[in-house]
């Protein structure tokens, strides 16, 4: 216990040394005061003896607990008078002979880790919006013989959000959109383009700009606007070239703006000028006659005869125009003379007359002839036989027919 007492620290050595101390003090005391007591009991006369009897004291028990479970305690142990002294017996020892106490130590005491306050809390890292602040402390005393532990390096600190004051935040705003297309797709259009509130002001930050800045407009021409080509309307249709009969008449129409950038194109020239036919009135056409023709042969070989000649109408009088001579003067007839005959004419009997061309009215008799005369004016034909006789079929103008009359019913009669 000494040997330890060495590694102990001082208090506790001086601690001890003072108990020790007051215990010798105490025993030193009581022991001198029972000497005395003993010497003032004792009777002064003894005038008759009986025999004595001893103080009887029991023994010791055991000791005690220690006080204190760490650090230095006491523990004592005690013994009783079983029997007092009598008759001049040993008397019992003082009653604090009776307790024996003694130090004892179990084991140190342990001793918390010693943590200091915490500090104040330090300035705010941000003069607006959020920023930290931090306080601290720190480790007075390790701990020591099993105590609490000191806390870890990190819990020294403690950190906090602070806010002084809000920041001001300014209006902010998108940047501008893209154009939009152009209104129009040539010539002159409009087009616009937009931005908006990314975020509006707070805090007394600056404002947004007026409602009306949000957006913009522009003027904007892709390509000029093709013109067609411009024509006027038509002219009414001219006069008819000709008063009468077919004419002409025509109209016109005049370019009044060329095309451009690409627009319709111009007609062409010829497409400027229309034509076309016209007539008034029919122009009067006088009936055309053709020159006489030739005298025919004279009818006769010999003696008087006859020739004609005539001419005819090439084209009739129309729409008014001088009408056509009569038909009697498209034809002339004159006597022509011969040399005389050298004999008379020699005729054959006349055949029987033939049926009448005509069952009524003015018919023509023909007779077929055996000799015949060559009449060049006459038309003849020649019809199939029918009644075993050629015929001679006269086709006579009017004129002819009355000459041809009058030289056949004479000969008739005869
Ligand atoms: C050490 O800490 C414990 C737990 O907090 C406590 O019960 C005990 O009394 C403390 N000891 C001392 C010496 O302060
Ligand atoms: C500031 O802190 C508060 C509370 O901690 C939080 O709600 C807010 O969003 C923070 N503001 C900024 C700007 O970080
Ligand atoms: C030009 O002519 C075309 C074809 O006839 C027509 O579609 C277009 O509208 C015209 N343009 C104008 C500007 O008149
Ligand atoms: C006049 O015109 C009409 C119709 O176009 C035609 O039939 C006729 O032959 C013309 N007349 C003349 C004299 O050209
Ligand atoms: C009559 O007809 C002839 C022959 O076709 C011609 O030569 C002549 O010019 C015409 N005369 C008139 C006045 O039309």
């Amino acid at each position: 216990m000494v040997a330890e007492a060495q590694n102990e620290p001082h208090d506790v050595r001086w601690k001890r040394k003072c108990l020790i101390t007051l215990l010798t003090l105490f025993i030193g005391v009581t022991s001198v005061i029972a000497m005395v007591s003993v010497d003032i009991a004792k009777p002064s006369s003894l005038t008759f003896l009986r025999k004595p009897v001893s103080c009887e004291i029991s023994e010791w028990s055991t000791w005690s607990k220690c006080s204190q479970s760490c650090d230095i305690g006491n523990q004592q142990r005690q013994r009783y008078v079983v029997k007092e002294a009598q008759h001049g017996g040993l008397s019992c020892p003082e009653q604090d002979s009776l307790k024996l106490v003694r130090i004892c130590n179990q084991m140190d005491c342990p001793v918390n880790c010693t943590v200091s306050d915490w500090s104040s809390w330090s300035e705010c890292s941000q003069s607006c919006g959020n920023g930290t602040q931090e306080r601290r402390r720190h480790i007075v005393k390790e701990n020591q013989h099993g105590g609490l532990s000191c806390p870890e390096n990190n819990a020294l600190t403690e950190m906090r959000i602070c806010t002084l004051m809000d920041c001001q935040v300014d209006c902010e705003v998108s940047d501008w959109s893209s154009w939009s297309k152009c209104s129009q797709s040539c010539d002159i259009g409009n087009q616009q383009r937009q931005r908006y509130v990314v975020k509006e002001a707070q805090h007394g930050g600056l404002s947004c700009p007026e409602q009306d800045s949000f957006e913009e407009i522009r003027i904007c021409k892709q390509m000029d606007c093709p013109v067609n080509c411009t024509v006027s309307d038509w002219s009414s249709w001219s006069q008819c070239s000709q008063s009468c009969g077919n004419g002409t008449q025509e109209r016109r129409r005049h370019i009044v703006k060329e095309n451009q950038h690409g627009g319709l194109s111009c007609p062409q020239k010829s497409a400027l000028e229309e034509i076309k036919t016209c007539k008034l009135i029919d122009c009067q056409v006088d009936c055309n006659v053709s020159g006489w023709s030739t005298w025919s042969k004279c009818s006769h070989s010999c003696d008087i005869g006859n020739q004609k000649r005539q001419r005819h109408v090439i084209k009739e009088a129309q729409h008014g125009g001088l009408s056509c001579p009569e038909e009697q003067s498209m034809k002339e007839m004159r006597t022509c003379t011969m040399m005389d005959c050298p004999m008379d004419c020699e005729m054959s009997e006349w055949s029987s007359w033939s049926t009448c061309s005509q069952s009524c009215g003015d018919g023509v008799n023909i007779c077929n002839e055996r000799d015949g005369f060559v009449e060049s004016d006459v038309y003849l034909k020649e019809f199939p036989d029918t009644q075993n006789v050629p015929l001679l079929l006269a086709v006579l103008t009017p004129m002819d027919s009355q000459w041809f009359r009058s030289k056949f019913q004479t000969n008739a009669n005869r």
